[in-house]
């Protein structure tokens, strides 16, 4: 494929006055780069300037299968032209029942499931700890430090990614005991893989559950099989199977987090296909409908409410958002995006590792598949987190056409659309490999 020219020059007059009234209208968020869109194809996004970049940001894990994929906006345009919304919640369609059907195929396990569409992760979230209560009737929850579980103040009480999520906003849901991660890069116990014997898993059991958390009132673990928003932490190989097996032993439901790992990322379906373990609860957002907001959470059918209107929305299901969910399905099928992210993600950790090489402020390259990132330092003896370094590459990369998103303290995460064109890809890394020159 040609690689269209890139052209980027500083927020031109339309931009600029977009800007503006985003910043007088619209309320304080993160905004990572003064990028206006007008439109977008693949992996390929035009700004209203004229300005052409290439995207390793996917709207935040949500493009898996790129911008504008004809057969999604296809299904969307048709559903658009049948009816947009009927209340799923209260009456039926086939959309809405037939996605249902699909997703709950789909997750991890054999056993029979139940889906409760949502509009968003922390909405999935906030139905998971619902469901969990109301399934158990226990009350408490095991977290992790530097988890990402979303904002609402349910979901917000799992989160711990960044102390600023929830200062000034005590009291969130009482009862979660939050556990260190295992982060092998910056281990918490100082530790090392193999020999540390997954320490930083069987002390969920040996310290917290026999202290803190007394399983009998644990309603569930909520876990992501590889920390999205705290870094890109991809746990050792094992850990996953023993927290699942500990979670099993004390009786509590496993809660897997799939909202920035699933629809293919990883090089698996969902990132806790990696291990053994089959959670009991899973919960889904971002790529299920490629940017039309849709999410779940999927459960075992005798989790069910025990009566109708115990939990409920009024958009959870829209058909236009079922369409493209069912679309953005049918075409990571067809063109075997899942595999496809798992070839592609060598080749990407290859080009990154080579980085890693040649830049003694890349500390680390972790990930799997198409979820990559590199943690900067300040150099590799000290190993200490440098922000500023990775908030300069950033900001050149963007002003050299490739737009990026950080995560964690000092990361870096590459998260293209699974179909990136293999030369899309190249020339992608090659204007990174051009910013950590100048950095
Ligand atoms: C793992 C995980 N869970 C939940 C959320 C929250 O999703 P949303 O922003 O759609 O509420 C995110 C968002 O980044 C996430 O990465």
């Amino acid at each position: 494929m040609k690689v269209p020219d890139i052209k980027v020059t500083p927020p031109g007059p339309n931009a600029r006055a977009i800007i503006t009234r985003d910043k007088a209208y619209i309320a304080t968020t993160t905004k990572a780069a003064p990028i206006v869109a007008k439109r977008a194809s693949g992996s390929i996004v035009e700004d209203v300037d004229g300005n052409v970049l290439i995207d390793f940001a996917a709207g935040i894990s949500v493009l898996n299968v790129g911008h504008t994929h004809p057969k999604v906006v296809e299904a969307i345009r048709a559903q658009a032209g049948d009816f947009t919304h009927f209340a799923g919640t209260e009456f039926y369609y086939d959309v809405q029942t037939r996605l249902a059907e699909r997703i709950a195929k789909l997750t991890p396990g054999s056993h029979e499931k139940k889906v409760f569409f949502t509009n968003s992760g922390a909405e999935s979230n906030e139905a998971a700890i619902k469901i969990a209560k109301h399934s158990t009737k226990r009350q408490m929850f095991i977290a992790f430090l530097k988890a990402f579980h979303g904002r609402t103040q349910g979901a917000l009480a799992l989160t711990a990614s960044k102390a600023k999520h929830r200062a000034g906003f005590f009291p969130t849901m009482p009862g979660v005991v939050h556990v260190p991660y295992a982060y092998c890069f910056r281990c918490p116990y100082k530790l090392t893989y193999p020999s540390c014997d997954l320490y930083c898993a069987n002390i969920i059991e040996d310290a917290y559950l026999s202290t803190i958390a007394p399983p009998q009132d644990v309603a569930g673990l909520i876990v992501e099989s590889i920390q999205g928003e705290g870094g890109y932490v991809v746990p050792p190989p094992g850990w996953l199977d023993r927290v699942a097996e500990i979670a099993k032993d004390n009786d509590l439901l496993l809660i897997d987090d799939e909202v920035q790992t699933g629809f293919g990322r990883t090089g698996k379906m969902w990132a806790i296909e990696h291990s053994k373990a089959v959670p009991d609860i899973l919960t889904m957002a971002k790529a299920m409908g490629s940017g039309v907001p849709i999410g779940a959470a999927v459960f075992p059918a005798k989790m069910d409410f025990s009566e109708s209107g115990v939990h409920s929305n009024t958009f959870g299901g829209n058909p236009i958002a079922c369409a493209a969910s069912l679309a953005t399905l049918d075409v990571i099928e067809a063109e075997g995006l899942v595999a496809r992210a798992a070839k592609l993600g060598a080749h990407l950790a290859k080009r990154l590792d080579e980085m890693k090489e040649r830049y003694d402020f890349i500390g680390d390259r972790r990930g799997l598949g198409l979820m990559q990132a590199t943690e900067f330092v300040k150099d590799r003896q000290s190993m200490r987190p440098d922000p500023k370094i990775r908030d300069a590459i950033a900001k050149d990369a963007y002003e050299h056409g490739l737009i990026l998103l950080p995560c964690g303290e000092s990361a870096m995460r590459y998260i293209p659309a699974l179909n990136i064109p293999l030369e899309v890809l190249d020339s992608g890394l090659d204007v990174l490999e051009g910013s950590l020159r100048r950095a």
